[in-house]
């Protein structure tokens, strides 16, 4: 097992990585308040692993309050997380139970926002079991729900207490969900681990195939990449924004075609050559560096042409952005390729004609 530590003081937890760690609850039972715990998963996730996962915990004395939601993005709003404060009050969990997310990254951002809102907050813990969540979305404490106006829109910074990667169960995982994950995988490279960049130009093969080896070793590498940001900026007041690699557009293709239409990890591939294309018009990157960018998503099997809504409707939903302040857009843009910045820079113009040539 490799441990990583995220260091927010008071608040910091560690991350946990290996094969098999979900079939071993001493993992879990120093980071647990009391013995109540509330397991939360969905219907795709549940019938592969909730039963032995919640067996381990009882046998170690626990009372567990199980809630299974509806699977998927679409259903990442206020009606399924509803069903969260439903089953956990229905079972009169009480302020010192902790939640523990067992699922991708759907679950753990709507039972961080449950946890850090039920009875004005108690302790969770994340089980992340898609690639994506492994390495981006368990760590670093962002929970969310969708708005129809907009991803993620309704939400709260919530530490975990602890996360726990099990690389075994991404043997389940559907290829174009791995291939997702591997989109928040190579961002890393991009915006500031050139080294990790090249480590997954020469190796992305293998962690298509699902060599455990190394897909443990990007898992390390990508949380402690994102362990660093968010040790920097938890709140995202500056860095913390350029882990938004081509998510500006992304989110546009994700909210303009209907939450769950393109995955997330897509919508981010294709983004993030959107964001390079830009950064070229701004002349920072090479044609040669923008290529580079392109083939390492493709070599992944990812998009890297974005969805055809018309530039208008990118700009459209791309001014409900997050990281719009005062009516001006910023976007997460390449200096060159391994360093990142956040930059307002673009004409509307230059963005439009980024659209037009990479969509
Ligand atoms: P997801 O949670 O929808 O999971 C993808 C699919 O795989 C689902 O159908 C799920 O049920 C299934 N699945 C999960 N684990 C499985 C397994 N081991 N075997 C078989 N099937 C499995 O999607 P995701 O890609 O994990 O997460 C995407 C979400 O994460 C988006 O909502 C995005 O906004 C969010 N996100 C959040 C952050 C953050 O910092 N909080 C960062 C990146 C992404
Ligand atoms: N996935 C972006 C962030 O955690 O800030």
């Amino acid at each position: 097992m490799r441990t990583l530590n995220v260091a927010l003081d008071e608040r910091s937890y560690p991350i946990h990585i290996g094969s098999g760690l979900i079939a071993d609850p001493e993992l879990i039972l120093p980071y647990l308040k009391t013995r109540r715990v509330a397991v939360v998963t969905n219907d795709v996730v549940g019938p592969l692993y909730l039963a032995p996962f919640v067996a381990g915990l009882k046998a170690q004395g626990l009372r567990v309050t199980e809630i299974v939601l509806p699977d998927g993005e679409a259903h990442k709003d206020w009606a399924t997380l509803n069903l969260i404060f439903d089953g956990l009050l229905g079972d009169r969990c009480d302020r010192s139970t902790t939640l523990i997310a067992l699922g991708g990254g759907v679950i753990g951002d709507m039972t961080g926002f449950a946890a850090a809102t039920y009875q004005r907050g108690v302790p969770f813990i994340q089980v992340p079991t898609t690639l994506l969540s492994q390495v981006d979305s368990s760590v670093g404490g962002k929970t969310a729900i969708n708005h129809p106006l907009g991803k993620n829109m309704i939400g709260a910074f919530y530490q975990p207490k602890l996360v726990l990667a099990d690389i075994g169960v991404l043997n389940t995982l559907p290829d174009r969900e791995l291939k997702a994950g591997l989109a928040e995988v190579i961002k890393y490279g991009l915006i500031r681990d050139l080294p990790f960049l090249e480590w997954l130009e020469a190796n992305i093969h293998r962690l298509l195939a699902r060599d455990p080896e190394a897909l443990a070793e990007a898992v390390e590498r990508s949380c402690r990449n994102k362990a660093e940001v968010v040790a920097i900026d938890e709140t995202e007041q500056g860095e913390r924004a350029t882990l938004n690699l081509g998510h500006t557009f992304g989110h546009a293709i994700e909210t303009g075609l209907g939450y769950g239409e393109w995955l997330h990890g897509e919508a981010v591939a294709a983004g993030a050559v959107m964001a390079a294309d830009l950064s070229r018009r701004l002349g920072w990157l090479s044609d040669a560096d923008v290529s580079r960018v392109r083939s390492i998503h493709e070599l992944a099997g990812l998009p890297v042409k974005g969805a055809a809504l018309g530039a208008d409707r990118y700009l459209e939903l791309m001014a409900h952005d997050k990281k719009v302040s005062d009516g001006t857009l910023r976007l997460v843009l390449l200096k060159q390729i391994g360093q990142a910045v956040i930059s307002a820079e673009a004409t509307q113009e230059q963005i439009r004609a980024s659209i037009e040539a990479c969509c």
